[in-house]
């Protein structure tokens, strides 16, 4: 089998040592990534600090096309990228399509963000003292970004690492997850094809022990890292000094209210607890149902849950497949095993094979089990009646994380208090939790995180107003 080169300053290198990436599902042999050396990586980072200026220069021009070429590209070779993310992540095709859809709209959505990406100014003259002044902004790289990009969505998460360091003008220097480096590398590839110059992305299969020699290294004052909560925040205390930008965990949850269309609701409530094999941070975990509709609602979902196709990820029908590893779905096992024993009542599923394991549906679950108060990242879903509005949102906010959170109702008063009152980031009306359009601000509040991706949200948080002041203007 060929070695995957990585990506050093725009070029492909292989070093002195090889990743080996496995299919989840059969845990055959699906690529090998070559893995840079010491040496490899310094030249990396030297090369992105080298160019920093250079790139806060690029016409916007240069870098819309060079992302619109991406954006074409991924959409060219759409299948074979899809069967890629299949292949080292696991997920069905019916999801790697999907996330190859979503890529291509970050790297355009991106495109269009840079030629808007434009100065302002303002009149100071509202003041005596500032008569004949003002104010022209721009927004500057705070410089190189190092980007560490997760498993469970190993295209789209690297794209909105990548997308808006090149719209900003910021070069970057891309760590993919060592179990699903070869989209990342993919994207690599189509980058390379641009007319960036040299030194504006690297993209580095750097094993998780090395990574944290690049946190500290100070010509990357940028880190944005999707991934797990304790090494999220563990780079956080790692470098305070430092803009770091965290997307980390969720157990998000779905809030069902009378007026809601019961079977809509259930069935992305059912979809959307499994999708991936639970592998969002945005899946569904947790849903309340108000209990004047609990009786009626819980059969459908569970129907819904028990129609779900699982199986062989390679099959165009299967919804549901393996997670990650064997170990993940133990995990996931245990956590369920463990609340079965505290009372838990399994409503579907509750069984592992292999690496699989069947989507779930639980009610009874005493609150402090882990599969209630950490995030599964599995498919498993809890559902608990509810009195009414008050009891369902002090549930959604009794988390310590506050990512996204879904809430079935047609009524507008209701949703902007959810809006209010809900502590999460987003507050999706009339569907799941689990919905991201790649354009809009995504990201969390509590242990979810701090920092807003979508294009035009990361490019603010990869720079920083800059002012030139003009005086003595007739204006
Ligand atoms: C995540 O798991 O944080 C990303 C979810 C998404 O992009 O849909």
């Amino acid at each position: 089998m060929n070695v995957t080169p990585f990506w050093l300053a725009g070029r492909p290198e292989t070093g002195d040592g090889e990743l080996t990436v496995t299919h989840p599902y059969d845990g055959r042999v699906v690529g090998t990534a070559a893995v840079p050396t010491p040496a490899q990586v310094e030249e990396a980072v030297a090369a992105a600090d080298a160019i920093r200026k250079r790139a806060a220069a690029l016409p916007l021009h240069v870098r819309a096309e060079a992302l619109a070429h991406v954006s074409a590209r991924i959409a060219e070779r759409a299948e074979e990228i899809a069967r890629l993310i299949t292949a080292e992540n696991g997920k069905p095709l019916l999801w790697a399509r999907g996330e190859v859809t979503r890529a291509i709209s970050t790297f355009r959505f991106a495109a269009e963000e840079a030629r808007r990406f434009s100065a302002t100014t303002q009149r100071l003259d509202t003041d005596p003292a500032a008569e004949g002044r003002m104010a022209y902004i721009t927004r500057v790289p705070k410089g190189p970004v190092l980007g560490i990009s997760p498993f469970n969505f190993p295209l789209n998460l690297a794209a909105h690492k990548i997308a808006p360091a090149i719209a900003a003008g910021t070069p970057i220097v891309l760590k993919p997850a060592p179990a699903t480096p070869l989209s990342a590398l993919l994207l690599g590839e189509l980058l390379a094809e641009t007319d960036l110059p040299a030194g504006m992305f690297s993209v580095l299969p750097v094993p998780n022990d090395r990574a944290s020699a690049l946190v500290d290294d100070p010509r990357l004052p940028i880190v944005s890292f999707t991934g797990s909560v304790p090494v999220g925040w563990a780079i956080n205390d790692q470098v305070p000094r430092k803009h770091v930008t965290l997307e980390l965990g969720g157990n998000g949850a779905a809030v069902v209210l009378p007026d809601a269309d019961l079977d809509w609701a259930a069935k992305r409530i059912g979809l959307f607890s499994n999708y991936q094999a639970g592998q969002s941070c945005i899946a569904v975990q947790r849903v309340y149902v108000d209990r004047a509709v609990y009786e009626e609602f819980v059969p459908k979902l569970v129907e819904q849950v028990g129609s779900l196709v699982t199986g062989d990820p390679w099959d165009d029908k299967t919804q549901v497949g393996p997670l990650v590893s064997q170990d993940a779905a133990e995990r996931v096992e245990a956590w369920v095993d463990e609340a079965v024993a505290a009372g838990a009542t399994v409503l579907a599923g509750g069984t592992r094979e292999g690496a699989t394991y069947a989507p779930t549906v639980l009610a009874d679950v005493p609150a402090d089990a882990k599969v209630a108060r950490e995030e599964v990242f599995g498919p498993v879903l809890l559902v608990q009646p509810v009195d009414g509005v008050d009891e369902a949102f002090a549930l959604v906010n009794d988390s310590k994380f506050g990512l996204q959170a879904g809430v079935f109702t047609r009524n507008l008063d209701i949703a902007f208090r959810a809006h209010r009152e809900l502590d999460v980031g987003g507050v999706v009306i009339g569907d799941v939790p689990s919905y991201r359009a790649d354009q809009m601000p995504y990201g969390g509040v509590k242990d979810s995180g701090v920092g807003r991706e979508g294009l035009r949200s990361a490019m603010a948080d990869y720079t920083e107003e800059k002012v030139m002041i003009f005086t003595g203007l007739l204006l």
